[in-house]
């Protein structure tokens, strides 16, 4: 893709998300050389910078991160323009207007980036298309949409609704970092490269699939969007999570383009079977830090957040049992969950085979049987663990547990950011890891009628102490089938 020229439009590029993610991103395709030289970065917000000030500011802040440049910082600078005005503003998309018209060849492609506040998706839009600056004439024009796509499935709905009034589906690009992530894509490399696993990736021999992603941090001055639109089940299962499991559960891809990967994953998230509302507790259950100590640190309790409405009920913790009615996966379980302020910053995979049918050893009276698992680590580790049961030297016929252990990077390999990747794809055109509505529509379907029963409930979500894993009571998901929640990549150990 060097040599494709464009202009990068962000919308809401002093926010959070365009400082720490994406123009750090841009970064690295900059000094990866995969920025054409006439690639312009124009950032649009409220703060009145000049172009230069802006410059000055994203200067500094890059060199507040590891892996900086002077000399290719300074180069890269030399790309970001900026518009100060309101989004609300006519105005505004007239001198937005303006400045595209005026770049020359590279302003007949432009992306813009939506990195503000979902309430803001339509009216953009709109202001874009009134100034006829979503048409597709000479070039490419296409908008990146950061989640949540909606606030629930009524909400899903009408905004693709608006959307599609002014753009056609293959100029709407719907991120979902996790997809990004290198070790969510080795998911497909793993079942998809080798043959050792698919034999045995299915219903016969899994015994069941933990999807795990937890956080040390809170809220992080995010209270407003997390407190209002967030909560464990919309900022992560309805959009990652169940991004992951689709990956996990779909059927081989014809190919890896978008509409192949897309399709396939599609069908896995139309297949969940409804939650059982009716024994809600079994199925779903949600948890609200409590003050606590993170790595030693005291840390003050979700309600006591700064932003966070008085006796908010958001959950900061959620766990959900969901089963895929197909051929391959009816009856498995698959558990997700997550949390913030859990006692460790980890995402993984956790996979449990089945029992062998017979238990030759039982015998011995030492032997523990050890069911195999296949450990996938997404963050920090992206390490791949299979736990296997092998023979004690000695005499005896007696076994324990042994791990094959292999980390996906060497040492001193950069992994690429997964919005490296994503912003990447979007100059490529590339929709393979972006959202299609139809997913983002059938995810809404399995987390809604939850979200919905948990609006009724009067009574505060479970508190749980920051540092620990969340409730108590998230054990109970597994009701008496003697499973319980693998947290890390060790080995669950013993002889
Ligand atoms: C974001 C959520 O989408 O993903 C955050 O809004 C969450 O609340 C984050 O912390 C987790 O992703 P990562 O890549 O930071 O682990």
């Amino acid at each position: 893709c060097v040599g494709i020229s464009h202009a990068y439009v962000i919308f809401g590029a002093t926010g959070n998300l365009a400082v720490t993610k994406l123009l750090p991103a841009l970064y690295q395709l900059h000094c990866a050389g995969y920025l054409a030289d006439d690639v312009e970065i124009l950032g649009c917000g409220r703060t009145p910078f000049t172009s230069e000030t802006w410059r000055a500011e994203v200067r500094q802040q890059l060199l507040a991160r590891d892996e900086v440049e002077t000399v290719a910082l300074d180069n890269f600078v030399q790309r970001l323009d900026y518009l100060a005005g309101s989004l609300k503003d006519a105005a505004f998309y007239q001198s937005l207007g303006e400045w595209i018209g005026n770049d020359g060849e590279c302003a007949n492609n432009v992306i813009f980036y939506l990195s503000i506040s979902p309430d803001l998706y339509v009216e953009v839009t709109e202001g874009l298309a009134a100034a006829h600056l979503l048409e597709e004439s000479q070039g490419f024009r296409r908008m990146v949409i950061e989640k949540p796509f909606g606030h629930d499935l009524e909400s899903a709905r009408t905004l693709q609704h608006s959307l599609s009034e002014h753009l056609k589906e293959e100029q709407i690009y719907r991120i979902d970092h996790y997809v990004g992530k290198e070790a969510v894509q080795n998911l497909l490399v793993l079942r998809f490269a080798n043959l050792i696993l698919e034999p045995l990736w299915n219903r016969h021999h899994i015994d069941h699939i933990q999807i795990t992603h937890a956080e040390t941090v809170g809220v992080e001055g995010r209270a407003n969007y997390y407190d209002h639109s967030g909560g464990a089940v919309r900022d992560m299962i309805q959009s990652h999570l169940l991004q992951v499991m689709a990956l996990l559960a779909m059927e081989p891809p014809v190919s890896l383009e978008a509409e192949a990967l897309r399709n396939e994953k599609v069908k896995v998230l139309q297949s969940i079977r409804p939650v059982d509302l009716e024994q809600l507790e079994m199925y779903a259950i949600r948890g609200q830090y409590a003050a606590g100590e993170v790595k030693g640190q005291p840390v003050p309790g979700y309600l006591q957040e700064e932003g966070v409405a008085a006796g908010s009920h958001t959950e900061s913790y959620a766990a959900m049992k969901l089963y895929i009615d197909n051929w391959r996966w009816k009856d498995v379980p698959f558990y997700l969950r997550t949390g913030k302020r859990l006692q460790e910053r980890r995402s993984l995979v956790a996979v449990r085979f089945k029992q062998p049918p017979m238990q030759l050893f039982q015998g011995s009276g030492i032997y523990q049987p050890h069911p195999n698992w296949l450990l996938i680590g997404i963050q920090p580790e992206d390490a791949v663990r299979m736990e296997i049961s092998a023979k004690v030297p000695g005499l005896e016929m007696r076994t324990r547990q042994i791990v094959m252990d292999a980390s996906v990077s060497t040492p001193g390999e950069r992994k690429a950011e997964a919005y490296e990747e994503l912003l990447l794809d979007v100059i490529k055109g590339d929709r393979s890891l972006f959202l299609r509505y139809d997913e983002v529509k059938a995810a809404w379907v399995v987390v809604d009628p939850v979200m919905q029963r948990w609006a009724q409930d009067e009574q505060l979500p479970l508190q749980y102490p920051a540092g620990g894993w969340g409730p108590k009571a998230a054990e109970k998901i597994f009701g008496d089938s003697g499973r319980a929640w693998r947290h890390t990549l060790s080995c669950n150990g013993g002889e």
